[in-house]
């Protein structure tokens, strides 16, 4: 017997699901009666379809994810010429929609980041539809489909793209400023790292199932010996607790060569004071950002749940991860689980590094706001890390007021009481991330529809 909540939330799902020449294919980003914040939610956005996928493969209604996998599959081989260059195959929209002419004849649009909103280029989409792909593989058992030429070329694409070498100096992955959920200005480019999460579940994924045909030998061999330089290097150098704080603030600069310690030359005066006083004496996360002479100290929720889901963190991290959130609970889930990012940027850092957005003021959005779409990544990782309490916990917490307020797009201040002041109301994620928390609570076995290396 479904709850209250539960019902309601899938009610909503269905409503949005998308249909393309009769078949479903994704599900609108909201349906807000009085019309979206903006006119691209009325799109299905990769990211956001990710928990909806996934509450279908559990509810074996697979053919919907398998729908859109093409689809998505479909728009990247179309690539697209934009601004001299052309789109890498392997690139994959951030979302699309369907339009009909006057004869009603349907046709697919997609925004590779020449729509967007500040242009920003969706490095994440590709990399949720090769974790999608794991999971409906895991699901059904279906691997043929996986088998297939042109996944397995798409695949292919998508590797030799994370993997090729532009400038790099580092094992994680170079991307630009808001090419991930945060689509916004907010000073996460360089090495964020969600993107290095994401990335790590691919390497993995792409080991799992691509086909050492001759023509990817040599990229699977490259994605495992990168899977482990990214894995050895984000668990040592993203990693923050007080023991560490403390290595860093004694830390030597201007060490030049092979030997050197402080490798990224991060100034100890750079640590932001409130850090000593905030940290628990037990706990700590990996940092948001890491590049030269730059650690970024904000805590960012899907990253760091996302690193313990697949494996990215040591069992030793994932407790320490969720000991913080026990800590610091009010901070980092207050009364809406759970804060995109902690703390806010404020003043004269809003005001550059978000180039004074009013849609990210602090407190606000992606600038601390608390977003309901977090809540499958938290409870997915929560259990992961045998913390089935706080997963509980989380998902009392947003279940009646989610309904109540009719599953918001996000909540703003300091413990997440305010109702988002831009929020869309029926906010699909928001509902289906309810729905697929629930379902995971029900049924950790669940968790195998994610990638995890077994001997890390
Ligand atoms: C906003 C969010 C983005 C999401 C989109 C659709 O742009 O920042 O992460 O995918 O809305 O809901």
């Amino acid at each position: 017997m479904k709850t209250l909540d539960v019902q309601a939330a899938y009610a909503l799902l269905n409503d949005a699901l998308m249909h393309y020449q009769g078949r479903p294919v994704g599900t609108v980003a909201a349906l807000d009666p009085d019309g979206p914040a903006a006119a691209n939610y009325e799109e299905c956005f990769i990211r956001d379809f990710i928990p909806a996928a996934l509450v279908f493969l559990n509810d074996g209604r697979s053919e919907i994810v398998r729908n859109f996998l093409e689809t998505v599959l479909h728009l990247r081989t179309h690539g697209r010429l934009t601004a001299g260059h052309e789109t890498q195959p392997g690139v994959m929209p951030a979302s699309f929609k369907v339009v009909a002419d006057a004869e009603g004849n349907e046709s697919l649009t997609a925004d590779f980041g020449e729509r967007a909103i500040g242009r920003v280029a969706p490095v994440d989409s590709m990399m949720w539809w090769m974790l999608l792909l794991h999971a409906y593989a895991q699901s059904t058992g279906d691997t043929e489909f996986s088998e297939r030429r042109e996944l397995q070329r798409t695949m292919r694409e998508i590797m030799e793209l994370c993997l090729r070498d532009a400038f790099e100096v580092f094992p994680t992955l170079l991307v630009p400023d808001g090419s991930f959920m945060i689509d916004r200005r907010m000073g996460v480019y360089g090495h964020p790292l969600e993107i290095q999460a994401l990335f790590y579940g691919v390497l993995q994924t792409a080991g799992e199932w691509l086909r050492p045909m001759p023509d990817a030998v040599a990229i699977i061999k490259a994605a495992m010996k990168r899977k482990q330089t990214l894995r050895t290097y984000v668990r040592i150098f993203y990693w923050l607790d007080l023991e560490r704080l403390n290595e860093i603030h004694r830390f030597s600069v201007e060490e030049f060569g092979t030997g050197s310690v402080n490798m990224l030359n991060i100034n100890p005066d750079s640590i932001p004071p409130r850090i000593e006083e905030w940290f628990p004496e037990q706990g700590g996360f990996f940092v948001g950002n890491l590049g030269p002479g730059r650690m970024d100290f904000r805590f960012f929720a899907q990253g760091n749940l996302l690193s313990v889901l697949f494996g990215l963190a040591t069992e030793q991290q994932a407790h320490e991860l969720f000991r913080l959130y026990d800590a610091k609970w009010d901070e980092l889930v207050g009364h809406m689980p759970v804060k995109i990012c902690y703390p806010a940027l404020e003043g004269a850092a809003w005001h550059l590094l978000t180039g004074s957005d009013p849609k990210n003021v602090p407190w606000s959005y992606h600038n601390g706001g608390n977003w309901p779409a977090l809540l499958w990544p938290f409870v997915a990782a929560a259990l992961r890390a045998g913390r089935r309490d706080l997963a509980e916990r989380a998902c009392d917490l947003a279940g009646g007021r989610l309904l109540a307020d009719q599953w918001p797009e996000y909540y703003d201040g300091k413990k997440g009481r305010l109702l988002g002041r831009r929020a869309n109301i029926n906010q699909i994620w928001s509902a289906s991330s309810y729905i697929l928390s629930r379902q995971l609570l029900e049924d950790e076995s669940r968790l195998a529809l994610f990638p995890r290396d077994p001997n890390a």
